[in-house]
């Protein structure tokens, strides 16, 4: 069973008005409906960093389609200069940095006898160090303005995952940062937080690494059953949740990684 999205947030459309969000990886898969959430849904004004500049200028000009103020970043998460850059011109055009959402992420699949190091390295270095890096350069901004930060995180190294050795490495390391920075940036009013996602429908994460050649209305279908809930979760279902934490709902949460998943990744289907 795939259920359609809700057609209206549950959410006040005007809690994040007056806010600015930059969105590393925000122009394709998860991180463009976040930004269509924290954006044209919910009054924020939006920055989305990546590499494509095809893709930047497409989304961005859908999101103003939508009548949301929104600006394109081009780049990469692996250079610190491009990090501190995006910061800089985020807060030239909008005045400020309220939250930063790290989504730009890289996978693939790959036995842990065939993987590189290289490839392990490049994982790392875009979902881990990459995360570090743009945090740390938000860091100044947000905190002028008790900001948050939410991680998108993976539920890959909870247990363990085949062909994900890399991946799984990352986003470990991307959950202790969390931690580490919510307890040393907790004192100047910025609240670190991450999500979770189980398998979700119509990404990247879902297409490339089901692993099978099938219709993505038939890879959701064998993965759903997989997942207690009976469902694929959709990218509304971790977009709304990432507005849930950069919302004053959220003023004493820091520190969590919330999972969004359908409690897919503790559950497996009796033999
Ligand atoms: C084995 C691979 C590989 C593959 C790349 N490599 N693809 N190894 N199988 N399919 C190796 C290369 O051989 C190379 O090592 C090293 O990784 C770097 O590859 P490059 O192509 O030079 O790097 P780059 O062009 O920067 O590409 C980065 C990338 C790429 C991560 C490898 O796939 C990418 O950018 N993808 C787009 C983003 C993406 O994948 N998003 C999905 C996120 S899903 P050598 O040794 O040969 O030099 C996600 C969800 C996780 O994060 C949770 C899932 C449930």
């Amino acid at each position: 069973m795939s259920l359609p999205p809700p057609q209206q947030s549950p959410f006040r459309t005007d809690i994040l008005a007056g806010q600015v969000a930059l969105i590393t990886g925000g122009g394709s898969g998860i991180g463009r409906e976040i930004t269509r959430q924290l954006g044209s849904l919910h009054g924020a004004a939006v920055a989305i960093s990546g590499r494509r500049q095809q893709v930047l200028n497409d989304a961005v000009a859908a999101l103003q389609d939508e009548g949301i103020d929104a600006m394109g970043l081009q780049g990469d998460v692996r250079k610190a200069a491009d990090c501190e850059r995006w910061v800089q011109e985020t807060t030239a055009r909008f005045g400020r940095l309220d939250v930063l959402i790290n989504c730009a992420a890289g996978n693939f699949l790959a036995s842990a006898e065939e993987l590189t190091v290289n490839g392990f390295r490049t994982v790392m270095e875009i979902d881990a160090i990459g995360t570090f890096a743009v945090s740390r350069a938000a860091f100044p901004a947000l905190r002028a303005r008790g900001g948050s930060i939410v991680n998108i995180s993976a539920t890959l190294h909870y247990g363990a995952t085949w062909w994900q050795a890399h991946a799984s490495a990352a986003k470990a390391a991307v959950d202790s940062l969390t931690r580490s920075l919510a307890v040393e940036w907790g004192a100047f009013g910025v609240r670190v937080n991450g999500i979770a996602p189980g398998p979700t429908g119509g990404t990247a994460g879902v297409s490339k690494l089901a692993g099978v050649d099938a219709s993505e209305e038939e890879v959701n279908e064998l993965v759903a059953a997989t997942i207690p809930i009976g469902r694929v979760g959709s990218k509304w279902d971790i977009a709304i949740a990432a507005v849930f934490l950069c919302s004053s709902a959220a003023r004493h949460i820091t520190g969590d990684t919330l999972v969004v998943d359908g409690a897919a990744w503790m559950w497996r289907q009796p033999a």
